[in-house]
């Protein structure tokens, strides 16, 4: 259940309808509703009540400073992977104690500025990254609190391109050479080694494999206790799918209940970086149909979004559910959604059968809350959709439309070239 809703055949986010804002701030445009996101923050988070836990919300599914803003103040920190992500982070409010930075390429800057700023973990990927998080520790006078991102090697039986805990994948350690790699670490002075972290991958349906991840997890934690390592961490990353057509994944109470019981009694603080099971459903791309074309072979609505600002269907083939801002009662047709772009990957939704919209007539992109504007980009020079948030009956734009002066920001034409 979503604030997303009909009523009289015209769509609301909670109490405005999508009309109204679309007339304020025109199209297309990325709308979240204030009371889902909250209401999946705290779903998620208090399924892990009982147990001593952290919820890092994965900012690359969204990272509007107004939404980081809102879970901030529910308590929440985040998972970063850029030292840009921490600077919207901290312009946000998250406290430093409540963040986590994973990923597989962290720059020397990025490692200072997070050390600089005293955030809770790294979660490192490599012995390279290691050798160089100590050195720069040593540089800044601090010490880093770190957990050695593991690869698991279980099958998340997701979208390979999400897949991230695979032998194969190029995240983490492999799961069997970690003890070596702990024992480097304990011996480095500037290092201080607190937990074990992974991430098996995103979109998951199923419990079981985030239950094998854990048990594995488990295993390592008993090794290096033997060797004196105590952990006090356990990150298990994110991942939880949510429903985009017809997916029944696990609910959170269900899915922390198979984690809690897998983790029995251990002393440790639980870490969960949730993106998209948080943002996915709790936003929506609306978006304006242009014109109209029936082909020989094919009818297309081409409409004013594109995959610059929704890239997931053509990267990933993803299914977005498509529906009328107003019904209009003329039935269906069996149709592609396409935008303006010069690429034929440029779609939407393909071979759908949707609403017979008419030009003029708005559609919305459902399920676009998490992914969307942040893989957006200013590919054939469009300026980035505007974001909106909705709470209760009123709206508030989160971040204004680009304007053509933005897309040449930072541009200089050298001096030889004004001859
Ligand atoms: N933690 C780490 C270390 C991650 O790499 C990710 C996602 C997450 C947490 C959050 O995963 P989530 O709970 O959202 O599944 N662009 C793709 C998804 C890529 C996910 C990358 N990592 C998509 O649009 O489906």
């Amino acid at each position: 259940m979503h604030h997303f809703h009909y009523i009289k055949n015209e769509l609301y986010c909670e109490e405005v309808p999508v009309e109204e804002i679309v007339r304020t701030v025109g199209t297309p445009v990325y709308l979240y509703s204030c009371a889902t996101l909250k209401r999946h923050f705290r779903a998620f988070d208090s399924a892990f009540d009982g147990m001593k836990h952290l919820t890092c919300f994965s900012m690359k599914s969204n990272s509007n400073l107004a939404i980081l803003k809102l879970f901030a103040s529910e308590g929440g920190g985040v998972d970063i992977v850029s030292g840009g992500e921490l600077y919207r982070a901290l312009k946000a409010g998250v406290e430093p104690a409540k963040i986590v930075f994973s990923g597989v390429g962290k720059q020397v800057e990025a490692l200072e500025y997070a050390l600089e700023s005293d955030i809770l973990m790294f979660n490192v990927e490599s012995p390279q990254e290691i050798l160089k998080l100590d050195e720069v520790a040593k540089r800044t006078g601090k010490k880093a609190r770190i957990a050695v991102r593991v690869n698991p090697d279980v099958d998340p039986k997701t979208h390979p391109y999400i897949s991230t805990g695979l032998k194969e994948n190029k995240f983490g350690i492999d799961i069997n050479d970690a003890p070596k790699q702990y024992t480097l670490a304990a011996g480095l002075k500037n290092i201080d080694v607190t937990g074990v972290s992974c991430h098996i991958g995103s979109q998951l349906t199923q419990s079981s494999p985030f239950v094998d991840a854990l048990s594995k997890m488990k295993g390592l934690i008993r090794i290096l206790e033997e060797t004196g390592i105590r952990i006090r961490y356990l990150d298990l990353g994110g991942g939880l799918g949510i429903t985009y057509d017809s997916e029944e994944p696990p609910h959170p109470n269900e899915y922390a209940g198979a984690i809690k019981k897998e983790l029995g009694s251990a002393d440790l603080t639980l870490i969960l970086e949730p993106g998209r099971v948080i943002t996915g459903n709790a936003g929506i791309l609306v978006t304006r149909v242009i014109y109209t074309k029936t082909t020989r072979e094919k009818a297309f609505f081409i409409v004013d979004a594109a995959m610059n600002d929704l890239i997931r269907p053509s990267l990933y083939n993803s299914y977005h559910a498509v529906e009328p801002v107003r019904k209009s009662g003329r039935g269906t047709v069996t149709a592609d959604m396409v935008g303006p772009i010069c690429e034929s990957g440029d779609f939407l939704a393909k071979e759908r059968e949707m609403d017979a919209f008419e030009p003029g007539d708005l559609a919305a992109i459902m399920s676009a809350g998490a992914y969307g504007f942040t893989m957006s980009s200013n590919y054939n020079s469009r300026p980035r959709a505007c974001e909106v948030m909705v709470n209760k009956d009123r709206f508030y734009t989160i971040r204004a439309r680009e304007t053509f002066e933005d897309l040449i920001k930072g541009e200089m034409i050298p001096e030889f070239l004004n001859v």
